[in-house]
């Protein structure tokens, strides 16, 4: 059976896409970077699924199409090709422009990591840390930035830790060196070494031996404090099984239809989201995100990744196993990637889907009779963890009974970490342990919203909650307040404003609601964030215009995903949202994007070291006027009869654990 159009990358097609190439470039040496399902045109998917949503015959598949990535050896360009899996043909290979550079590979991130530590004057500055036995030298290579309108070469920066040589969970990050090599990574050359500075200022000096220092670890094996014994198991039962089902990678869950996608670039994506069997939302995935740190020293200027163009979230997707990532019932989803000789490679148990009980939905007790309404809420989580070096983010869709979905972002792993003298501080940044600093830094968030409010012609609109005015006919109380709706007709950008409550929502202009008289809608409870901080001058901010407004609003075109533009990795100035919302194209009731930046300005706090306690933020797609009433009526009432809760009985005082009260011991 042939893929579903949304469905991910299949190995039998990964192989294929490599013989087309293979066959289209006889005797040439290629190095493969990304081959992947390129994002089927929407005007020929569309009937597909509408059909497939109105459970009518299904009109032809449009065409399976692949992308490819890849270097040609004998010229060291870099090509994009396009192939016809149905046809076995190549539709296209292009050359591309010789300052762009594709994403960081795992072959490439693992080869170059070898190459930089064995090189002779990268061992001859570590040979100057005097390692005692026991430790040695490991590196993480990192997306280089930019900070030259001319580079054209493709660079990455290596920063280097000490790591004891036979702990494969030593946290190397709680003891960073000053060495910083720079290779080039098609010529395998070491292009410099940068010294790290270390004091208040600028300044650097050569590398020093190394001062022993203790590392401070994470790993359960290499505290040195007690584990605390009185946490008592949780145990998730679900005794009749889950209330999700699946067809491939369609969900069907309580009122809910969705497919599951997966590519090397975003992880997750949520394809043809419908409730009831009404569209909601053609796609939903988090397409960008970008990582510049404040610090201002060189070359930690240059460090902006951007997680999701440099590296990818699919790549960098975790393996997540039972028991520990998610509790309860899990149904898990793989994926593939292709490596840099043209060989699929599974990515197994990439995503996890499993039910939540997230408390109560809604409730109300009659106060004269006592009766109560209640009806718990439970939830639907699709999740997906990536480690990107260092740090962990733990993504969720989280749909509920009432027609929510959440997007819940969690932020954990380790601080990228820099070098520091005893006894100094610098204002732009946190020590977490000793000779060890936390710069301080930003992660900013995209998140691609492809709306379907009842059919694919959607209109987005703000309202802002203000005060009537002051008028003795109309407010003379002087306590009325109304909304203001500003229609977004153009493609553009906007800003959320808290003062005035505003409020951001898609609207089917052609479908009104019979309760309110109004379009049905969905509202987005958007995430009010510190914006992009480094100066406009700052490549930092060039490259990331996405992140310098909270709201960008553009008419639908295709290959139009990704908000900072195709390619990320060291690029000069982005290429995305700030590109097509110029076009001031008509975005009122026809096929419009809504893109939505967030972020969290994150100043380390000691506590976030040696891992970081996860912080959350969350996002939420709610229907505003999309139901003519509450759509969690028909949720059964909640009842110990089902839950099966059990009493707390006090235990008798010489059961109870000590407590930490002096006065109240027994
Ligand atoms: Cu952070």
């Amino acid at each position: 059976m042939t893929p579903h159009p949304f469905d991910p990358v299949t190995p039998a097609e990964l192989r294929l896409a490599v013989k087309v190439l293979e066959n289209a470039f006889p005797g040439v040496p290629l190095r493969y970077k990304v081959v992947d399902v390129q994002e089927p045109i929407k005007k020929d998917v569309v009937p597909y699924i509408e059909a497939e949503r109105l459970c009518v015959s299904l009109p032809r598949k449009p065409a399976r199409l692949l992308m490819a990535l890849f270097h040609r050896m004998d010229t060291k360009s870099f090509m994009k090709a396009l192939i016809n899996i149905d046809t076995r043909a190549l539709l296209h290979a292009k050359e591309l422009p010789k300052d762009v550079q594709g994403p960081a590979d795992v072959d490439e991130l693992i080869d170059m990591e070898e190459r930089c530590l064995k090189h002779p004057a990268v061992k001859a500055e570590i040979e100057k840390l005097n390692l005692p036995p026991g430790v040695t030298v490991c590196t993480d290579p990192w997306i280089y930035g930019t900070d030259d309108q001319g580079e054209t070469r493709r660079l990455f920066q290596f920063y280097l830790y000490i790591v004891d040589t036979d702990n494969l969970q030593h946290n190397h990050y709680s003891l960073p060196c000053t060495i910083s090599p720079v290779f080039d990574c098609m010529t395998k050359e070491l292009v410099r070494i940068d010294r790290l500075p270390t004091g208040a200022d600028h300044s650097t000096t050569p590398t020093q031996p190394w001062k022993p220092a203790k590392a401070v670890q994470y790993a359960h094996d290499l505290l040195e404090e007690p584990l605390r014994t009185d946490l008592k198991p949780y145990i998730v039962q679900q005794p009749e099984g889950p209330s999700f089902s699946l067809d491939g990678n369609l969900v069907y869950w309580q009122k809910w239809r969705f497919r599951v996608g997966f590519n090397y670039r975003e992880g997750m994506v949520l394809y043809g989201v419908t409730y009831d069997r009404r569209n909601v939302f053609y796609r939903l995935a988090v397409n960008e995100m970008t990582v510049p740190y404040g610090d201002p020293r060189a070359p930690y200027h240059r460090k902006q990744a951007f997680d999701v163009g440099d590296v990818g979230f699919g790549s960098t997707a975790n393996q997540l196993s039972l028991g520990c990532d998610c509790l309860g019932h899990i149904k898990y989803f793989d994926g593939y990637r292709i490596d840099s000789k043209g060989n699929p490679v599974l990515l197994k148990n990439v995503l996890c889907l499993h039910e939540q009980d997230n408390g109560i939905q809604h409730k109300h007790t009659n106060y004269r009779s006592q009766a109560a309404t209640v009806v718990r809420n439970r939830q639907l989580v699709l999740q997906m963890i990536c480690t990107v070096a260092n740090y962990e983010y733990i993504f969720a869709w989280i749909f509920d009974q009432a027609g929510n979905i959440e997007l819940e972002v969690r932020a954990t792993g380790i601080l990228s970490t820099m070098p520091i003298d005893e006894g100094v501080s610098v204002p732009f940044g946190t020590n977490v342990a000793p000779g060890v600093m936390a710069a301080y830094h930003q992660h900013i968030f995209n998140m691609r919203i492809d709306p379907a409010i009842d059919g694919h012609n959607n209109t987005v609109i703000y309202q802002d909650s203000v005060p009537m005015p002051d008028d003795p006919a109309t407010n003379p109380y002087g306590v009325g307040y109304v909304q203001e709706t500003t229609v977004l007709k153009r493609s553009t950008a906007a800003d959320l404003s808290v003062p005035d409550a505003r409020v951001f929502k898609i609207r089917n202009d052609n479908i009104i609601n019979p309760t309110s008289g109004k379009p049905v809608a969905y509202k987005l409870h958007a995430l009010p964030s510190q914006l992009m901080l480094m100066h406009p001058r700052s490549f930092n901010r060039k490259r990331a215009q996405f992140a310098t407004r909270s709201i960008w609003v553009t008419k639908y075109h295709d290959d139009e995903l990704y908000a900072a533009g195709e390619f990320t990795n060291q690029s000069r100035a982005s290429s995305g949202v700030e590109e097509w919302v110029a076009r001031d194209e008509n975005v009122e009731n026809t096929d419009v994007v809504l893109w939505h930046t967030f972020a969290l300005t994150h100043n380390p706090r000691p506590e976030d070291f040696p891992v970081m306690p996860m912080e959350k933020i969350s996002i939420m797609l709610r229907p505003d006027g999309f139901f003519e009433k509450n759509p969690a009526l028909d949720v059964p009432q909640s009842t110990q009869n089902v839950n099966r809760s059990s009493l707390h009985v006090d235990t008798k005082p010489s059961e109870r654990q000590e407590c930490s009260c002096p006065t109240s011991k027994l």
